[in-house]
């Protein structure tokens, strides 16, 4: 049995930083050795005091070895929309998003973005996230392939819509039902897929369909649930509209069932005192898309309030609402909006949410997001001097904390210098790849 060793700075997190002195929620190691055998973490410790006999050893010297990071929300079948010029979510979504997601009744076409799509993750140290495929079965099949093909635990879902888009995107109640079943059969737990039922917002699916997607919660408490939540005031108002009785918005999603510790709610940006009560009572999870808020001027995120009423958060791209694959890009437009709200996001706290906090969110903490014996060898190698100007910053560096601010405020894929998937080389900028 053949064992790597991984040299280098490590950083993984233990729980979530109280603080930016709170040295005792993360393990750090200025020379530390990540042993990795069939796919997983075996032992981290000082290198001085690894078994190095028989191990294959990488120098990542003076970089930082981190878990990889976590994306909790994003439309992998947006990839090629990124950047589309419109002015709020209702408009953008008319205009570019579902005329581009009717391509996928294409095999062909969501194989290849499939391929282009990883390809972007991997590059930018993303390694494992959940994703809203199209309402086209093939569009989950190409998903699910191509992240076994490349061994990443991955998340995702057909959408489910049965009114207000194009007759090219629309299912039925019947037969989003139908797909969704088959695709949970086909996909779930099969190499390291996960399926997240996806009814894809209250605007988009009928009654009947919320229904139907009531009963696959029901039928497979295994799966995840994600779906859009209050992201903007035009969709709230017409939200309210189509479900009349429903207390607020989230009265809609609760009213079906779909709330519940394996929920993910993109946005979430307007709530009530009410909803955020709700949301912390069923262990539903916030999820902060800051590039894609800003972006679309849906609104600021209050981070702060919500953890303080004891809702559980997460941090994600949300492509190609989203600006950027990358989760340094993301964090440091989280950063920036929650200035704007008064709010500090400590550098520590920000990685601990990209990584073992987008885990815990998932309820996959013993499996990814941190780098310890039995953990998936999903990690990244961090280069904080990957550009000159991130290099000039680095020489007046005083502290870890610092450097994880300056990665998330400067950095990029090139910060990303490698990337391992359970154990194998999948971004190397040493050569050899
Ligand atoms: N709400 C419903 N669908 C979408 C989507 O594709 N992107 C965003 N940002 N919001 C949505
Ligand atoms: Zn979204």
């Amino acid at each position: 049995m053949s064992r790597t060793i991984l040299r280098g700075r490590v950083l993984s997190f233990h729980r979530a930083p109280q603080g930016i002195d709170d040295v005792e929620s993360y393990l750090y190691l200025e020379d530390g050795a990540v042993s990795i055998e069939d796919g997983l973490v075996v032992a981290v410790g000082d290198f001085a005091e690894a078994e190095t006999a028989g191990a294959v050893i990488i120098d990542h010297r003076p970089h930082l070895i981190m878990p990889g990071f976590i994306d909790l929300h994003l439309h992998y079948v947006q990839s090629n929309i990124m950047a589309a010029y419109a002015g709020s979510l209702l408009e953008w979504l008319n205009t570019y998003t579902f005329i581009e997601e009717q391509k996928f009744s294409q095999q062909g076409h969501a194989d290849a973005v499939a391929v282009d799509f990883y390809d972007a993750l991997i590059r930018h140290g993303t390694t494992t996230a959940v994703a809203y495929c199209s309402s086209h079965p093939r569009s989950v099949d190409a998903f699910f392939a191509e992240a076994q093909r490349r061994n990443m635990l991955m998340v995702g879902g057909k959408v489910m819509m049965d009114r207000n888009a194009p007759e090219g995107l629309l299912d039925t109640a019947q037969s989003g039902y139908d797909d969704t079943k088959a695709l949970i059969a086909r996909w779930h737990g099969r190499g390291r897929g996960l399926y997240a039922i996806s009814p894809r917002f209250a605007i988009t699916s009928t009654p009947e369909q919320m229904e139907a997607a009531q009963a696959l919660v029901a039928e497979h408490p295994e799966c995840y649930v994600q779906t859009h939540l209050s992201e903007n005031d035009a969709e709230i108002t017409y939200s309210m509209e189509l479900y009349p009785d429903a207390k607020d918005y989230t009265g809609i999603y609760e009213d079906y069932g779909l709330l519940g510790r394996k929920t993910l709610l993109g946005h979430s940006i307007h709530l009530s005192h009410r909803e955020t009560t709700v949301l912390a009572e069923t262990g539903s999870v916030a999820v902060f898309c800051p590039t894609s808020n800003l972006f679309l001027g849906s609104g600021l995120f209050d981070c702060e309030r919500l953890m303080s009423n004891g809702v559980r958060v997460g941090v994600a791209t949300d492509i190609g609402g989203g600006t950027s694959v990358s989760m340094l890009r993301t964090l440091d437009e989280g950063y920036k909006v929650l200035q704007l709200k008064g709010q500090r996001l400590n550098p520590l706290a920000s990685f601990h949410m990209a990584t073992r906090g987008n885990a815990e969110a998932l309820g996959l903490e013993e499996t990814i997001g941190s780098i310890a014996p039995g953990r998936a060898a999903d990690l990244i190698v961090l280069d904080s001097g990957a550009t000159p100007t991130m290099r000039l910053r680095k020489s007046t560096l005083g502290s870890l904390a610092e450097e994880l601010f300056l990665l998330q405020t400067l950095g990029d894929d090139r910060a990303i210098a490698e990337v391992y998937v359970a154990g194998a080389r999948a971004k190397s900028t040493l050569g050899g790849l």
